[in-house]
């Protein structure tokens, strides 16, 4: 495996964040103050542009690019280099007052007022050709600047419009699907019930809140349809940039699982994949562990997106966000933390938002790193020139990649189908929750976890696990038993199979598409429990896990049953089987069990599939990247104790220190063992 060095210009890993220097153009002083401070802490890029759509362009027809090229001068004369965002992530108001079609339309069919950002109908012909206009402008001024590193197209794609335009669209998109054939559409969509066929794809309407929202089929095209339209919208940027500047890489911005957007199908356009992240730390619902586990899932599925190079930290907090319910500063040493992590799990950049507070308007209270004091002496800013003397130090790790030998399924679509399907309990589905739990319980073993669509290649991995897999899209049940053949260690959940990708059930028993041989099992029904409902399953190695919320019933046929429910009228019932086919074993656990019950299983899996585990504290995560032939280990306390790591070698690359043994780590702190 070889190293994949995303921006070979910067030594360290990157470290930069959002720069709004046009809300200071009238502050010379503090525009050479940043400059200043910057340097002071280890800043190696700066994003700007993010939402200088006004600045640039303060009337239609009107430019001026002469403060960014001075700006853009001034950073790279001092060794910043500037990712440069495309202006489109908010819209002037004299191209609303003029073109209001520009503007996007609810879900009750009203259009919007102008205001806010990211609310633009994506489909609109005046909005796409005003931003190839201010996007060739920018080309023009500065495409060809040597500090220029990569385009950040416009910013957090999300949302959906509903204008005429967009529901033209939309049908457009349904006939080619359905091969312009209305009856194969009726016929996926089960649209006799409640008497919904339709008779032609002029008929079909988006699912209005005032309209036909009952329909499925229909819920979860247009929801295909909104990723396909946004990226659609993505691909008129990038055609521009390519053509103009193919050498200079090009992302956009995402957020975690983000609902309305299938980040995968977008991401095939994209050089490189970079997110935002804001976990809620010190919350008072969960341990700090399982905040920054969250986070480690959230890195994973970004890194997943593209196995073969780094991902971008593209966005975080130094401080405090200013949005959440309760918005608590991080407690000294998390920023240092949370940013290695990212490192951890593949990132090649620390980025932050926002370099300074603005004076005014919506994010005037974000944290950023430097506050109204206006000084280089506050903690935050002493911690995060602590991260860019860190990174400066891990010029070796850039472009090392994570292999991982475990992969957890994840569908965009699955998701959806989930939420959208009317049974079990609305309120304890939780299959995202489910996803990261899951996740969670795999890397308590120092194992590092890929999380990959269900239809993707398994070839590279030795244990998948899918939990609660309702959607089979096509080829995903032989992908599935391929996998098992030759050797794979499958475990999948309750609710397995029980549609395909038009969200039609199966038929002739669940896990469909050819599942219930492969496990061995068929499951009859599903009982969702309330929260005061209790049962349990018993191991035949004598272990008891306690079963939450779901259980399902199961006929088993080829399989070994490995525990059985002990209460209620399935009391004895078989819970948990195993299955050997081929020379690999599949797994089903039919209940939904604790975490403890279900490290047990999972543990058993890696140790049968031959994946090296490792003992670690609880709340000590162990990732690995690598590449040449070199490792470099990372372990993250994310406790506020001190904790010792058994069996670590090698020198810690952050303090030089040789370890061999036993690793002591403080509170929230971090080694990486080259
Ligand atoms: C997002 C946006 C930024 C800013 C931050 C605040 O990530 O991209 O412009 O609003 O949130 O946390
Ligand atoms: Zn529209």
């Amino acid at each position: 495996m070889e190293r994949r060095i995303l921006f070979p210009q910067i030594s360290g890993i990157m470290h930069g964040g959002d720069y709004n220097p046009e809300q200071w153009l009238d502050r010379p002083d503090i525009l050479e103050e940043d400059i200043r401070l910057m340097k002071e802490a280890g800043m190696t890029s700066a994003t700007l542009g993010v939402f200088s759509w006004t600045t640039y362009e303060p009337r239609e027809g009107e430019f001026h690019f002469d403060w960014l090229k001075e700006i853009m001068d001034k950073l790279y004369a001092n060794g910043i280099y500037t990712v440069l965002a495309t202006p489109s992530g908010a819209r002037p108001a004299w191209l609303d007052e003029k073109y209001p079609e520009a503007m996007r339309v609810d879900d009750y069919g009203v259009r919007y007022h102008h205001g806010v950002r990211h609310n633009h109908c994506m489909s609109a012909p005046i909005y796409r050709e005003k931003v190839s206009i201010i996007v060739n402008k920018l080309i023009d001024a500065v495409g060809d600047h040597p500090g220029l590193l990569m385009w950040h197209i416009s910013n957090e794609f999300g949302g959906e419009c509903y204008c005429e335009h967009c529901v033209k669209r939309f049908r457009n998109y349904l006939a080619e699907k359905f091969d312009h054939d209305i009856a194969k559409l009726n016929k996926a969509w089960w649209t006799t019930f409640w008497s919904h066929d339709y008779n032609d794809f002029s008929q079909i309407e988006p699912p209005y809140s005032n309209g036909e929202f009952s329909n499925m089929g229909l819920n979860l095209e247009w929801k295909r349809f909104t990723t396909w339209s946004m990226t659609d919208y993505m691909k008129s940027e990038i055609a521009i940039l390519k053509e103009r500047t193919p050498q200079i890489p090009v992302t956009t911005n995402y957020m975690k699982l983000f609902y309305g957007l299938d980040y995968r199908v977008m991401s095939r356009e994209l050089d490189v994949v970079s997110w935002d992240s804001y976990p809620a730390f010190h919350n008072d619902w969960e341990s700090f562990a399982d905040t920054m586990g969250e986070n480690s899932f959230d890195h994973a599925v970004m890194r997943s997106m593209k196995k073969d190079r780094p991902f971008m930290l593209m966005e975080s907090a130094p401080g405090l966000v200013n949005w959440h319910g309760c918005n608590k500063m991080k407690r000294p040493g998390v920023h240092r933390l949370a940013s290695l992590q990212a490192v951890a799990l593949g990132s090649d950049t620390v980025q932050y938002f926002q370099w300074r507070k603005g004076r005014g308007s919506f994010e005037q209270y974000h944290g950023a790193v430097l506050d109204h004091l206006g000084t280089g002496d506050t903690r935050i800013f002493r911690e995060v020139a602590q991260v860019g003397a860190d990174l400066e130090k891990l010029s070796d790790i850039r472009g090392t990649l994570v292999k991982s030998k475990v992969a957890l399924l994840f569908d965009w679509d699955n998701m959806w189908a989930i939420d959208a399907m009317r049974g079990m309990s609305q309120e304890t589905k939780e299959y995202p929750k489910t996803c990261i739990q899951m996740y969670k319980n795999l890397i308590r073993f120092g194992v590092d976890v890929d999380i990959i669509p269900s239809d993707d290649s398994l070839d590279d991995y030795e244990v998948v696990v899918a939990p609660m897999l309702y959607m089979i899209r096509p080829g995903v049940g032989e992908s599935l038993k391929r996998f098992v053949e030759r050797g794979g260690q499958l475990l999948a959940t309750y609710l397995t199979g029980y549609v395909d990708e038009n969200q039609l059930n199966f038929l002739g028993g669940f896990p469909g598409d050819g599942l219930t041989e492969l496990f061995g099992v068929v499951s009859e029904e599903l009982d969702s429990l309330y929260p005061t409902d209790h049962n349990q399953v018993r191991f035949t190695d004598g272990t008891v896990g306690e079963v939450r919320e779901y259980a399902e019933m199961l006929r088993v046929n080829g399989a070994e049953v490995l525990g059985t429910y002990t209460e209620d009228y399935y009391g004895g019932m078989p819970a948990v089987t195993s299955k050997t086919y081929g020379k690999g074993r599949a797994c089903y656990v039919a209940a939904r069990l604790d975490d403890a019950a279900m490290q047990r299983l999972l543990e058993e899996c890696l140790k049968a599939a031959g994946v090296t585990t490792y003992e670690l504290p609880c709340g000590v995560e162990r990732h690995t990247r690598e590449a040449d032939g070199k490792q470099y280990v990372f372990y993250l306390n994310c406790t506020d104790e001190i904790q010792q790591v058994k069996d670590v070698k090698g020198t810690n690359l952050l303090n030089g220190e040789q370890v061999d043994g036993m690793l002591a780590l403080s509170p929230y702190d971090v080694a990486i063992l080259a």
